[in-house]
């Protein structure tokens, strides 16, 4: 062995070398470091190949009986903390590692669990039953936010607040109605991480290097044992297809920039300038310097990660779009950003969860917000179109009414019948109902509105899609 090679274990390759990689290289291309999470996926999936090749007689029943009772102690001590997979060993990754572990410990048997099979179908398997497992843990966490946000649209049925575009006040809208715009976004991400979950749902075991194996081997079987759904028809693609990852990746970007959006408005709704809500003390942070401070920290904190989860999505698809077939060390670079993508997603799920459900709304503020702003000029002119006026004339009339009032500070509510007939004849009596905030928004009954009797049949719609989640 070369000179300057480390005092660890020689790689498990090392046959047709004469010098291996130092230290510091070799640690730069190891991914134990982040690969370790994946032992249990790891000893799942050799403990069904010993299986498959006992069964298929390519190994005796015997060294299979030993392969598996060694890595089951193996995984007991891994799960108990008393054995850890340290990257300091000098093991490449987390198959080399538990490898070496077995062999170690049950001899000449545990060198023939390889057989038949490469750390290209072996890592990439991994990482699909991680996949596969991650995706209905967030499916879960996302199924819980969004019952969440139905549950505190139906206790918030009456409550008015203004709805806006550009961030200037528009109509006003219902606060279920509000609520519930996000738990569409969260049902929507359900989806989409449970199509990314049957992305990850197959098997590529078997598929050995890149070309399968000479041994009589049962690809089915294999599948079969560890829950997946069926086996990948091509080995080029099981050894170097990434989309599950990509779509995952994916899956969480967008959730992430959905809990930002929400974020983002919590952040200003808790501000003293809107004042609409108040996070729950539990849910909020102090200043090392200011005592009169209450920061929504966590919210900001879910909105600063999605520069992150963004981040991962364009890392892999990046990864690559340049990589010819088959497998590429570029592929180990996988794993990160889905593991990333997947605790960020989990972390900020579980914080908004939380914040969601013991928000406090201020709805007296909501209140006399919905009455400023003039939210009901559509309606003043649509008051005038129902006595026949054209919809465009209309508008120009309510614009000048608005404009007077913006120059005399007053609000539309606060003009008296003869002041809007001093503007426009056809104004008379009927216009102060129109103007009534309860009545602009009660007679929204559009399908999918914010009237009253729409947001019913909406919350009965949230109702029918939340049982179909989780
Ligand atoms: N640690 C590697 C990865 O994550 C395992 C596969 C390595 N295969 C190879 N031929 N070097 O991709």
């Amino acid at each position: 062995m070369g000179e300057g090679t480390s005092a660890s274990a020689q790689p498990l390759w090392a046959g047709r070398f004469s010098e291996v990689p130092e230290d510091e290289l070799a640690r730069f291309g190891a991914s134990l470091a982040f690969d370790a999470r994946l032992w249990p996926q790891d000893i799942e999936g050799s403990v069904a190949h010993a299986t498959m090749l006992a069964a298929r007689g390519i190994i005796s029943q015997e060294d299979a009986d030993a392969i598996v009772a060694g890595l089951r102690g193996i995984a007991d001590e891994l799960a108990e903390g008393t054995l850890v997979l340290d990257p300091e060993t000098g093991d490449e990754d987390v198959h080399m590692a538990v490898e070496r572990v077995l062999t170690e410990r049950i001899g000449a048997a545990g060198g023939r669990l390889h057989t038949g099979r490469s750390r290209n179908d072996q890592s990439v398997l991994d990482t699909r039953l991680y996949a596969k497992a991650a995706a209905e843990q967030l499916m879960a966490a996302s199924a819980e936010l969004a019952g969440v946000m139905l549950a505190r649209a139906e206790e918030s049925r009456d409550v008015i607040l203004p709805g806006y575009t550009h961030l200037q006040p528009a109509q006003p809208v219902l606060l279920a109605h509000h609520l519930l715009a996000y738990f569409w976004m969260f049902r929507r991400d359900y989806v989409r991480l449970a199509a990314a979950r049957d992305a990850a749902d197959a098997s590529p075991l078997g598929a050995a290097a890149l070309a399968g194996t000479t041994y009589p081997i049962d690809r089915a079987a294999t599948a079969e044992a560890l829950g997946l759904s069926g086996v990948i028809p091509n080995s080029m693609d099981a050894v170097s297809d990434r989309d599950f990852i990509c779509d995952l990746v994916y899956a969480c970007a967008l959730a992430q920039v959905h809990l930002s959006r929400l974020c983002e408005e919590l952040i200003l709704w808790c501000s003293a300038e809107f004042g609409f809500c108040e996070m729950d003390d539990a849910h909020s942070t102090g200043s090392s310097i200011m005592p009169q401070k209450k920061n929504p920290d966590f919210a900001e904190l879910v909105r600063g990660k999605s520069g992150r989860a963004i981040g991962n999505l364009v890392s892999i698809l990046t990864v690559l779009k340049g990589l010819p077939l088959t497998y590429g060390k570029d592929l180990q670079e996988d794993k990160e950003a889905l593991f990333d993508a997947v605790d960020t997603l989990s972390g900020s799920l579980m914080a908004v969860t939380g914040m969601m459900r013991t928000l406090s709304y201020r709805v007296d503020h909501m209140a006399e917000a919905a009455c400023e702003g003039y939210m009901a000029a559509t309606d003043l002119a649509d008051y005038l179109v129902s006595k026949g006026m054209p919809f465009r004339e209309a508008h120009a009339v309510v614009g000048r009414v608005v404009a007077r009032c913006v120059a005399e500070g007053r609000t539309l509510q606060d003009l008296s019948v003869d002041e809007l007939a001093e503007m426009d004849a056809s104004f008379d009596e009927g216009a102060l109902a129109a103007l009534d905030i309860t009545q602009v928004v009660a007679r929204r009954n559009s399908e999918g509105g914010t009237g009253h009797d729409a947001v019913e049949e909406q919350i009965r719609l949230a109702r029918e899609a939340l049982a179909e989640m989780a």
